[in-house]
């Protein structure tokens, strides 16, 4: 045997990536439906945020669309793990379709905390990314005019409540842990009297991904990062990467890799966001491993075990 002429490659694995429970159980959702309404399955939105999980649903007869009234009379649709405005389902139910609703149920938790908060008679600041659907579908849980979005430190210097209007905040799960921090803190600072969630609601897999990155980062000479362009979580990886002063470069398959990003570079941190399947993870490592000598090491900071229930039309 000769040895590898190839150069060597140092290949950082963050561990925890990719697929959260939200993720798993919105997918499984769409496959059960498949399996018991038989194709075709109708799908408010991207699943999930990643083309590969679309396209391979849309093979076993999933059709995505943007709003319900693509949907025929009598054939059964999947929300989102996104979640949607009350209007959704309400139109869903006023049409007699056969609804099911994927939304995480961590973002449902922030939906009834909004609730919640209304009925307490407070005007609700929702930190999150404008246009983004989950903030889209947080928004429309409320009465219009009663939730107010920020996104920036600069939008909350130019809220104008008085302070003796009753407030609470919320945020979108996929946020920054970093910059959330901040505007929480810049908030409070402005509204001493400000009620919030005793942790932000960002959940567990976007801090966990946000920690596992940060983990890898400092000694990666670039960080690869899987995720689709508009996966907010995805997005923030790349950020976070960026903060460590690392190169980072957000790619959708392992085809997105241009050879020349590798010149010079010894050490590559690797990561998914959690729409990003891991069949997309070894496809870059054997992408990799065909242009360098590829040692592989797994970096772990956190175990998970989530696991959430499916809808009980579905569950066994
Ligand atoms: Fe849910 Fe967080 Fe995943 S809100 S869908 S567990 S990224």
């Amino acid at each position: 045997a000769h040895a590898d002429q190839r150069p060597a490659l140092t290949l950082l694995i963050a561990a925890p990536r990719g697929f959260c429970a939200g993720v798993d159980r919105a997918i499984e959702i769409v496959e059960r439906a498949l399996d018991r309404y038989g194709p075709p399955v109708y799908v408010r939105h991207e699943i999930v945020h990643n083309r590969y999980v679309v396209d391979s649903l849309k093979a076993k007869g999933a059709v995505f669309v943007e709003e319900l009234d693509a949907v025929p009379d009598g054939a059964p649709v999947v929300f989102s793990a996104h979640g949607v405005p009350k209007a959704v389902p309400a139109e869903a139910e006023r049409r007699g379709l056969d609804y099911l609703d994927a939304t995480c149920p961590l973002v449902s938790k922030v939906h009834r905390q909004a609730e919640r908060q209304i009925e307490a008679g407070r005007h609700i600041v929702f930190i999150g990314h404008k246009g983004h659907p989950e903030v889209i579908g947080t928004m429309g849980q409320v009465p219009a005019g009663t939730m107010t979005l920020v996104e920036t430190l600069d939008d909350v210097e130019t809220l104008g409540f008085s302070q003796d209007e009753p407030l609470a905040y919320l945020t979108q799960t996929t946020l920054s842990v970093e910059d959330t921090r901040s505007i929480v803190a810049a908030l409070k600072d402005r509204y001493p009297s400000i009620v919030g969630p005793r942790a932000e609601d960002i959940c567990y897999a976007t801090s966990n991904r946000q920690a596992s990155v940060k983990a890898i980062a400092p000694s990666s000479d670039l960080v690869l990062v899987i995720g689709a362009p508009n996966s907010s979580n995805s997005l923030r990886l790349v950020e976070v990467a960026e903060r460590c002063g690392t190169d980072a470069k957000l790619i959708q398959r392992a085809s997105d890799i241009r050879p020349e990003w590798l010149d010079g570079v010894g050490t590559v941190g690797l990561t998914a966001g959690a729409s990003a399947p891991e069949t997309l993870v070894r496809e870059v490592v054997d992408q990799l491993a065909q242009w360098r000598s590829v040692e592989e090491h797994t970096q772990v900071t956190a175990e998970e075990k989530m696991v959430f229930k499916l809808p009980r039309q579905l569950a066994d």
